[in-house]
């Protein structure tokens, strides 16, 4: 699609104002005010769902998305960043609006200009809207990115699940090759390899529009004779989205779901042979992987190969054939990512045909497995090795400038300008353990020296300003 048209089809989408919107306006703003609740004075707190990332946890964020970064980065992705606010109807246009995500989890609302707005739950469909928008089309297919960012889902919040999270996740857009399903596949492998988690790789497919359409009449047919062994949940969805039957997590509704007609039995030629050919990519990697035809994905805008990377529960099986003996599922918020391919997303959206495959890590998830399965993250900080005190204003003018020219001449140093008391000073210093303080008081500035304390055997001895760093970095 050229520019042009992009824009004709901009104005169409965005210039006129959803009715809704309008009528929201045209009322006023008190109208919302009445529905909305407030915290009682005095008690801030975080929103549910939401969580501080204190620094102590940065440890582990910064391994895990280090290390994600560059194994991207090996396998020749860019990175991308899109906006967190959307028009919310690319998510109901994209995700579904029979999803769970846009039927009951959206953060959405009316901004200042009368638009209704979305936070959004998930990257795929901002990154298919930019593709479109910024004539991606015309760069060398496929294009392949990476993301890393807060994503916004309302759901009932729970261990491993929260209403603002973060992802990271990897787009290759231009390309119907199984190769490509393959290897996107092979990145997830890879990735809990380097970090030293184990996870199963659950694999099916969800075939095209015309196959799926045959199997979800043939399922819905089975489920409906079963419908009163269903959940209440899953009765709703009988008429709204019969698969998810399969992934629910109940029990009873498990056990309809093991004997249920599979999807890979209907598959049409063209998806069977693409499945088979990524199937044989896997197994040319001797990868452990485990064909499961309970694995649905939650988004509507899936076609051909899908897959959940799990925690490893049990022994995944390898397998190779399509009727695997499949393990069974653990919790639902416990999937660490998930994927597949999704050829009419971008056509969906306005764009010319154009097939794409991808996925999703949820980062939350992975640090709290990385916990439980006690991984060593990256070692920690390079401790201080000298710590500076300052007694008195003008000391700590010149204490300020020093500590600058020790962490230029690369003196891991520490301070503490905030303190007055030498005494709070050399506490902090002896509880960073390090191996000298550097004591400057109004004498030592007048005489232009510092005093060098070593904090093992407590002698100190007074050293010529000007050559103290010169002295520190020959003692250390
Ligand atoms: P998704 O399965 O909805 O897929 O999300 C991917 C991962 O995000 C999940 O497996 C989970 O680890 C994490 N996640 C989802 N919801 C929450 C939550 N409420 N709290 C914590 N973590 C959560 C997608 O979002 C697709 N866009 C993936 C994709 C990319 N498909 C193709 N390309």
């Amino acid at each position: 699609m050229n520019f042009m048209a992009i824009k004709k089809l901009r104005k169409k989408t965005i210039s006129k104002k959803p009715k809704k919107a309008r009528k929201i306006k045209r009322r006023g703003r008190p109208r919302l005010a009445k529905t909305t609740k407030t915290v009682k004075t005095g008690s801030l707190k975080l929103l549910r769902g939401m969580q501080d990332i204190l620094p102590q946890k940065q440890v582990y964020w910064e391994y895990l998305i280090g290390r994600a970064e560059k194994l991207a980065k090996a396998y020749g992705f860019s990175k991308i960043d899109t906006p967190l606010l959307e028009d919310s109807r690319l998510f109901k246009r994209s995700i579904g609006s029979t999803s769970d995500i846009v039927m009951k989890e959206m953060f959405t609302f009316v901004d200042r200009g009368g638009y209704e707005v979305a936070l959004r739950p998930e990257m795929t469909a901002s990154i298919a809207r930019a593709y479109i928008e910024q004539g991606m089309v015309t760069l060398t297919q496929p294009v392949k990115l990476y993301y890393f960012g807060p994503m916004f889902r309302h759901e009932r919040p729970q261990a491993g699940r929260f209403r603002q999270f973060h992802q990271f996740g990897l787009e290759v857009i231009g390309s119907p090759l199984p190769v490509i399903d393959a290897q996107i596949i092979l990145f997830s492998h890879a990735l809990f390899q380097d970090l030293g988690v184990k996870v199963d790789i659950q694999v099916n497919s969800l075939g095209c529009s015309v196959c799926r359409a045959e199997y979800k009449r043939n399922l819905l047919a089975y489920l409906r004779k079963k419908k009163q062994s269903l959940c209440s949940n899953c009765q709703k969805r009988l008429k709204r989205n019969p698969l998810r039957i399969l992934d629910c997590k109940e029990d009873r509704c498990q056990s309809v779901a093991a004997i249920a007609p599979q999807i890979v039995d209907y598959l049409c030629d063209e998806c069977k042979n693409h499945f088979i050919k990524v199937l044989e990519y896997l197994d040319g990697l001797a990868m452990p992987y485990t064909l499961n035809p309970r694995v649905v994905r939650g988004l509507d805008y899936y076609t051909k190969t899908i897959f959940e990377v799990w925690p490893s529960y049990t022994k995944a099986t390898e397998g190779t054939a399509l009727t695997e003996k499949i393990q069974e599922k653990p919790g639902s918020q416990s999937a660490l990512g998930g994927g597949g391919r999704y050829d009419g997303l971008i056509e969906n959206l306005g764009g010319t045909p154009t097939p794409a495959c991808g996925l999703a890590f949820g980062i939350e998830r992975i640090i709290a497995e990385i916990k439980k399965q006690k991984v060593r993250v990256s070692p920690k900080e390079r401790p201080p090795q000298i710590f500076l005190s300052q007694l008195g204003e003008v000391a700590r003018k010149k204490a300020l400038k020093l500590f600058e020219d020790l962490r230029v001449a690369g003196v891991k140093v520490a301070e503490a300008l905030a303190k007055s008391s030498l005494k709070t000073q050399l506490e902090v210093a002896n509880k960073l353990k390090v191996k000298f303080t550097l004591i400057l008081g109004q004498k030592e500035v007048l005489d232009k020296t510092i005093i060098l304390r070593d904090m093992t055997t407590g002698n100190q001895e007074t050293v010529d300003f000007d050559k103290v760093i010169a002295e520190v970095k020959k003692r250390l």
